[in-house]
């Protein structure tokens, strides 16, 4: 495509090194667009004639038949999912396409597939994350009222409900969903036409193509268009905090699902088995979501450090771009999906929850909560109280609520008798009634709303 100044060929390991058809190749779809776009901008604008533009996007057509039926051949020699495009359509019409390269470069082609495949990117991972949503929220429904110990420092700390622990990462992903839209809506901008880096001496129309494809507008500078990979940084930014998430809902999982927890039970489809120990059932998919998230953050780490230091406009560098955002989003679309098919068919276990919340003197807050409410007790000195009834509780080695009102007056004759059964676990996560609290009231409204979002989007 270049060999006009060169008398000799590439090296072959130069020629190794040039390439990214081995990757590019993925942007096929999105680079035929793109050119069907640009040519039939440049046939209404006559910078080619309609007739040979409504060769080339004949031949574009056949061209894409071609790559889908048989796949896109990888010759290194053509560099990349541009010139072997432009190549074979060339084996398809002849030198008529030729003219497809007018008035652009590879630097705003390639920023414009690129875009278009980010885009896409983008909206697949906000289908599966919806759908991940909608798993949560099911299962935090059937759960609103399930009691489970909560833990702070991994130190069972008060009573939670199991709706109320799943409707957080609901939260978190609501969260990631919205940074993918806001990485979708600063993308949304089309560099083509922006050609090298100067613009064109073409008197091309950068509105239609940008609408062509779907763009709200063109770019606003050439020099930025084709040097910024913002857009690829802000879908990785996303997909590694969207991928952390994933890592502590797996972690918790694993957690669940171990003897001493015991919370969970995995289900067979979502359990691997130890090729030496017939009793286990391992949680590989949940580890590997986990392990996965450092990956993807890797990814991220690569693309920052491949830009930090270009000056505009194009440097090869940026060729590097697409290997971390491929990667990172296979890794996450398949997290996603292993999550929520794990999230689907957990097996919860409410009668080990049950039993590790009443183990814990996890309702002592609730006894001094109690002081103050009807005693008039000030919070520091019912905390000091109820500090010596756990103390005693635990020399005695029962629960709270299983103190005699004797044993506890005699730390305090302002402990009264309701005490008993506000130590009850169900009756601490009922009081916890608060805005955005763990009661099972609060939680089956929060159920209502997450699915009234959900319908709007
Ligand atoms: N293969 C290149 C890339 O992916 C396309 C752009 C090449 N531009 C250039 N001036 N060599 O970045």
């Amino acid at each position: 495509m270049w060999g006009g100044r060169f008398a000799e060929g590439p090296a072959a390991v130069m020629r190794e090194i040039n390439a990214s058809i081995p990757f590019d190749k993925r942007l096929w779809r999105q680079d035929i667009a793109g050119s069907k776009a640009h040519v039939a901008m440049l046939g209404a604008q006559g910078i080619v004639s309609p007739e040979d533009a409504a060769r080339i996007a004949d031949g574009l057509d056949r061209v894409a038949a071609v790559y889908a039926a048989e796949g896109v051949p990888e010759d290194l020699a053509l560099e990349d999912i541009h010139m072997a495009t432009e190549s074979r359509l060339a084996e398809e019409i002849g030198a008529v396409a030729g003219r497809l390269h007018t008035a652009r470069s590879r630097n705003d082609q390639v920023a414009t597939d690129f875009r278009l495949w980010v885009r896409d990117a983008i909206d697949a991972v906000d289908a599966g994350l919806k759908a991940l949503q909608t798993a949560l929220v099911a299962r935090a429904d059937a759960h609103a009222a399930t009691v489970m110990p909560g833990y702070t420092h991994l130190q069972a700390a008060q009573p939670v409900t199991l709706g109320h622990h799943l409707l957080a990462y609901y939260e978190m992903v609501r969260r990631d969903r919205s940074r993918f839209r806001d990485a979708r809506a600063r993308l949304n901008e089309c560099p083509l036409g922006a050609a090298a880096l100067a613009g064109t001496g073409f008197p091309i129309d950068r509105r239609a193509t940008a609408a062509a494809l779907g763009f709200d507008r063109p770019t606003a500078n050439s020099l930025d268009s084709v040097s910024d990979r913002d857009f690829a940084l802000d879908y990785l930014m996303a997909a590694a905090q969207a991928s952390l998430h994933l890592s502590r809902l797996a972690e918790e999982i694993v957690l669940w699902a171990s003897q001493p927890f015991g919370f969970v039970r995995l289900p067979d489809q979502w359990s691997t088995g130890s090729s030496i120990m017939p009793q286990k059932r391992n949680p590989d998919a949940a580890e590997l979501v986990r392990g996965h998230a450092g990956r993807i953050t890797g990814c991220l780490t690569a693309l920052m450090i491949t830009m930090k230091g270009l000056p505009l406009a194009y440097s090869k560098d940026m060729q590097d771009d697409k290997p971390p955002v491929f990667e990172a989003h296979d890794l996450l679309a398949l997290s996603i999906a292993a999550m929520t098919g794990m999230i689907e068919t957990l097996d919860f276990r409410p009668e080990r929850m049950r039993a590790a919340a009443e183990a814990g003197f996890i309702t002592a807050t609730d006894l001094a909560d109690r002081l103050v409410r009807v005693a008039g007790v000030p919070f520091r000195e019912a905390h000091h109280i109820t500090g010596a009834a756990v103390k005693l509780a635990e020399q005695q080695g029962c629960a709270l609520s299983d103190l005699s009102l004797e044993a506890l007056q005699a730390i305090d004759p302002r402990i009264d008798e309701g005490v008993q059964a506000a130590l009850s676990i169900d009756a601490s996560v009922a009081a916890r009634a608060s805005e955005g609290g763990t009661a099972p009231e609060r939680v089956r409204e929060a159920v209502a709303r997450a699915r009234a979002a959900l319908e709007a989007g």
